[in-house]
């Protein structure tokens, strides 16, 4: 990709992330446009295979978004309109969206501070008659600690789904991310560590779910496309219910299989980075950067600093500090309960402290595959230098 100069500043611009594509991903959607079938088929069951065997999990199903996976993973696990389902407030919106497409109520809860995730105690303050699902968030990458959250829904019969849409390549206790839960969505969206321009996956360890997934993506149609196409007398085909078109295209599909080959060393790569940073803000009083929790790594989707109190910038003026130095950066996740979308959750303000503080207070930095070190010094060098009190 060609160095763009920052409007202004006469240096080479330095973005929060670029996707990681070559002339692999170019050829494996030329052939998939000569071979004439470009919609779902071939190469979505191949990604799908292939997928399911470097997560470790039983079923994989593509579809087009982590969004419309969710959605599925939702409606698959048998959520339904008055049900509650407990979300992280902390997290992009389409978390909260899925339980509101399926007729739920989503009942936010708040995030450990250390990890950006959910906890046991924070999903049991969230609780009420209706639980009927728990979303858990592998935020920025950083695991979520599942086993500990199983521990208190299992045996209240309430559906932990694990929403990875940034946790491709993370690991949870030795295993990939999502290895152990019932249902897990995926992106490919690419802001994320693999993608496929747009996309997503469902993956899950029961048969069923997989199979009424795989009928809902598709309009809910006995016949796939697919297999219509490929016999000569087409079957007569029954639309079992109202389902949806979520579906992948094979020209994804093909580009996915390149990414997903390339993850280990994306991974590696963006941990050396993310060392880098950890190394150099060490001594940085009032930086605090995200870092792994003992039983797992991260894949730093997402590098996030928070700003605290004893340093000398607050994270806008820091953020002003680095756009002048050609850097974007971002402003951390944020919190649903805020948005107008969820204003009648009726949450105050002070109702999720620590997801309202890391929403403030934290910023995302640069950090993809290509980074070079002279770019990672530059933003250092701001961090490092506005950290200085004068
Ligand atoms: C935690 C989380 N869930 C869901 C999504 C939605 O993913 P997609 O854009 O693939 O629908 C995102 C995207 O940023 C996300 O970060």
């Amino acid at each position: 990709m060609t160095a763009e100069l920052a409007t202004g500043t006469g240096l080479e611009r330095i973005d929060v992330m670029r996707p990681w594509l070559g002339e692999q991903e170019v050829a494996a959607v030329a052939a998939v446009l000569r071979s004439g079938w470009v919609a779902q088929g071939p190469k979505v069951a191949e990604f799908e295979a292939a997928f399911a065997r470097r997560q470790h999990a039983p079923y994989a199903r593509a579809v087009s978004s982590c969004t419309t996976a969710l959605h599925l993973a939702l409606l698959t696990a048998g959520v339904r309109r008055g049900d509650d389902v407990v979300v992280p407030s902390f997290s992009f919106v389409a978390t909260a969206n899925a339980a509101t497409y399926v007729g739920a109520r989503p009942v936010f809860a708040d995030v450990d501070a250390t990890t950006g995730n959910l906890t046991a105690a924070t999903v049991e303050r969230a609780l009420t008659r209706r639980t009927r699902a728990v979303v858990v968030v592998d935020q920025g990458g950083v695991p979520v600690d599942l086993d500990e959250v199983r521990s208190l829904c299992d045996p209240l019969g309430i559906v932990v789904v694990e929403d990875g849409a940034c946790a491709a390549g993370s690991t949870y206790r030795g295993l990939p991310v999502g290895a152990g839960a019932e249902v897990a969505a995926w992106s490919f969206h690419p802001r994320k560590v693999l993608t496929t321009g747009e996309g997503g996956m469902l993956t899950t360890r029961h048969q069923a779910w997989a199979e009424r997934a795989r009928l809902l993506r598709e309009h809910a149609m006995s016949v796939s496309a697919a297999d219509r196409h490929a016999s000569l007398l087409a079957p007569p085909e029954q639309y079992t219910e109202v389902g949806f078109n979520f579906r992948m295209t094979d020209l994804q599909a093909a580009v996915g299989l390149v990414q997903l080959d390339r993850l280990t060393e994306v991974v590696r790569r963006r941990r050396e980075l993310a060392a880098t940073y950890a190394a150099a803000l060490a001594d940085v009083p009032g930086l605090r950067p995200v870092a792994d929790p003992a039983y797992g790594e991260s894949n730093f989707q997402s590098y996030w600093v928070e700003v605290q109190r004893g340093y000398p910038l607050d994270r806008e003026t820091l953020m002003a500090a680095l756009a002048a130095a050609g850097i974007s950066a971002r402003r951390g996740i944020m919190a649903i309960h805020r948005q107008p979308a969820y204003a009648d959750a009726g949450l105050r303000p002070g109702a999720l402290p620590v997801t309202e503080r890391l929403t403030d207070h934290t910023l995302i930095l640069p950090l993809f595959h290509e980074l070079g070190e002279a770019e990672q010094a530059r933003v250092i060098d701001v961090l490092r230098r506005a950290g200085r009190r004068s």
